[in-house]
């Protein structure tokens, strides 16, 4: 298949909605960018990489960071870490608090927020530099050395991060957090700040449509725990929009609210799409028009 055509086709399709939804404004250092960018690349499972747009240009990773640590702690804890955090879609926003209290500090899936804090917290405990282990992770699968953190948006994160900082403590009331909470929310800002490409993101996210296996051909996850990844990620990766999501592209997708969205096609390859306006789910409304057209254009879904 010619993928560069295919990407310049989507690329032509999604001119007229360019500039639609809102760029992210409760972090406001992710309100300066210019919501009409658009980038998108495809990285194959045997390492090439096609991309349109700007797809060297360098975003804030936001939530595409859960999917990530999810696997790094999941690739050292096993099921032992399903005890703390559940695998449900929530059908909730992303930093809602009230399934919480019903469901007694267990987080719905490590892709909310509530979850993904306790995903940090388990990898803090598991390695003793979560955030480090996230940076050092992403630089060699995506074989990009400067993949780094932007301390801007992690302090515009911490300065703004009452709600994440209300769940980690709610959390604790269950004995639900093993750090102490300012730590574990330090290394969740990091995390989220980490500043990525669309071609760094494509080729990050190839273990997962290799089955487990890293770009060095060593295993992260194990063929089934890709699967439970994948299946999380079609089932919960784009919040309250999941159903809808998997309807439109049929493909396991994660979201950010700096605009990003990566999605894998098992065998065959990885894609990341950024353009920064937001619908009111958080989900770029450019980036989940680029995955249908892409997957319309292609045939190519897991269905
Ligand atoms: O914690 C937050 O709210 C942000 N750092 C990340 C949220 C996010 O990206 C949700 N995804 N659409």
């Amino acid at each position: 298949m010619d993928y560069q055509a295919v990407l310049s086709e989507v690329w032509d399709a999604v001119r007229p909605v360019l500039g639609q939804g809102r760029v992210a404004t409760y972090i406001p250092a992710l309100a300066a960018v210019d919501p009409h960018r658009f980038g998108m690349a495809l990285a194959t499972v045997e390492g090439d990489v096609y991309g349109v747009g700007d797809w060297r240009e360098p975003f804030s990773i936001q939530s595409i960071s859960k999917v990530f640590t999810l696997a790094l702690a999941l690739s050292r804890d096993g099921d032992a870490l399903w005890r703390r955090v559940g695998k449900e879609p929530s059908g909730n926003p992303f930093n809602s608090l009230v399934q919480l209290e019903y469901e007694q500090g267990i987080p719905r899936n490590p892709f909310i927020n509530a979850g993904a804090l306790v995903i940090t917290d388990r990898l803090q405990r598991l390695t003793g530099d979560a955030r480090g282990t996230l940076r050092d992770f992403l630089r060699a699968e995506s074989g990009n050395p400067l993949v780094d953190f932007d301390p801007v948006i992690a302090a515009s994160e911490a300065e703004h991060g009452h709600r994440n900082s209300a769940l980690a403590h709610f959390m604790a009331s269950y004995g639900n957090m093993e750090s102490a909470v300012p730590e574990v929310l330090e290394h969740y800002f990091w995390q989220c700040s980490l500043a990525m490409s669309c071609a760094d993101l494509a080729r990050a996210c190839g273990f997962l449509a290799r089955h487990g296996q890293r770009a060095d051909g060593a295993r992260l996850l194990t063929r089934s725990q890709a699967k439970q990844v994948n299946a999380v990620m079609l089932t919960c990766g784009t919040y309250d929009a999941a159903g809808e999501f998997a309807y439109r592209v049929g493909l396991p997708g994660k979201s950010g609210v700096g605009g990003g969205i990566i999605a894998v096609i098992p065998n065959r390859c990885a894609l990341c799409v950024w353009s920064p306006g937001l619908d009111a789910r958080g989900n770029s409304v450019a980036g989940v028009e680029a995955l249908d057209r892409f997957t319309t254009l292609t045939g190519l879904s897991i269905f």
